[in-house]
């Protein structure tokens, strides 16, 4: 992990109509960490990230990923940035080989070294003898592993990854988890996660925020947040702990 941003908003806002979804946001993410962005339903999660991918406006503040602005270099933001939406869709009659070879042609990648790069990442995900089942009868699990093979194959160097364990039994969660963790321990990839699965975040992000009511109340690693929470020697607490405690006061 180094100390560069890769990710950095300042004072980032989003309004809707009479609401302010994300207000006033100051967000630093370093290179190769895992940040695990939590909050109550609501709370802005997906605003900030669609911001940050530049497919939102922000209605005012500062945003920057890989030193570039979304809003104003949306292609070279999208071509190093992947992206697992919240409730993927996939409504597609492709296998999951084929839709991998669209993600590889939508990025360049041709030929060969497409070929070798689709096996590759079907294995890394778990889904090499589903290659070639249609992806409209994978599970909600096998969905989202494709969606993490999409990333290895564009070679992502930021994923933003919006609650990718949402409605998965607790295996399929932990792959997923085990996945994610992955993509950072051993490429390098800078992640940003929501996530409701609190015990599995405490496991995987090196630090977590916590938004609520479109303001980001705590930033930092967990032992820093129970530190202000709870006091000196509060190591014990989990993350749900300190989670609701923040919740409760706000
Ligand atoms: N396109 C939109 N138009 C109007 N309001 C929106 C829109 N998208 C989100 N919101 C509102 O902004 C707030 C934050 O939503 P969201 O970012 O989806 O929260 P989260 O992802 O944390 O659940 C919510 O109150 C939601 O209703
Ligand atoms: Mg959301």
């Amino acid at each position: 992990m180094g100390a560069v941003p890769v990710i950095e908003t300042e004072e980032l806002t989003k309004v809707y109509g009479d609401q302010t979804a994300v207000d006033r946001l100051s967000l630093t993410v370093a290179a190769g960490e895992i940040f695990g962005f939590l909050g109550p339903n609501g709370a802005g999660k997906t605003t900030t990230l669609l911001m940050l991918l530049g497919l939102t406006e922000p209605t005012g503040g500062r945003v920057r990923v890989l030193g570039l602005d979304p809003a104003r270099d949306p292609i070279q933001v999208k071509s190093r940035v992947g992206y697992l939406q919240e409730n993927m869709g996939f409504y597609s009659d492709l296998n999951a080989r084929q839709m991998l070879a669209f993600v590889a042609e939508l990025n360049g990648i041709a030929g060969g070294p497409a070929a070798a790069r689709i096996d590759a990442a079907l294995a890394a995900v778990g889904l090499a003898d589903a290659a070639g089942k249609k992806i409209a009868a994978f599970s909600r699990g096998m969905r989202q592993r494709l969606g993490i093979a999409e990333l290895l194959i564009k070679e992502a160097r930021v994923a933003f990854l919006d609650e990718p364990t949402l409605g998965l039994d607790p295996d399929g969660t932990l792959r997923i988890m085990e996945l994610i963790q992955g993509l950072a321990r051993d490429r390098g990839m800078t992640i940003v996660l929501s996530s409701h699965q609190l015990n599995q975040v405490e496991k995987i992000c090196h630090r977590v925020g916590i938004m609520i009511k479109g303001r980001m109340v705590a930033q930092g690693p967990m032992e820093q947040l129970a530190r202000e929470k709870f006091g000196l020697g509060s190591e014990q607490f989990t993350l749900e702990e300190i989670y609701m405690k923040y919740f409760l006061e706000a």
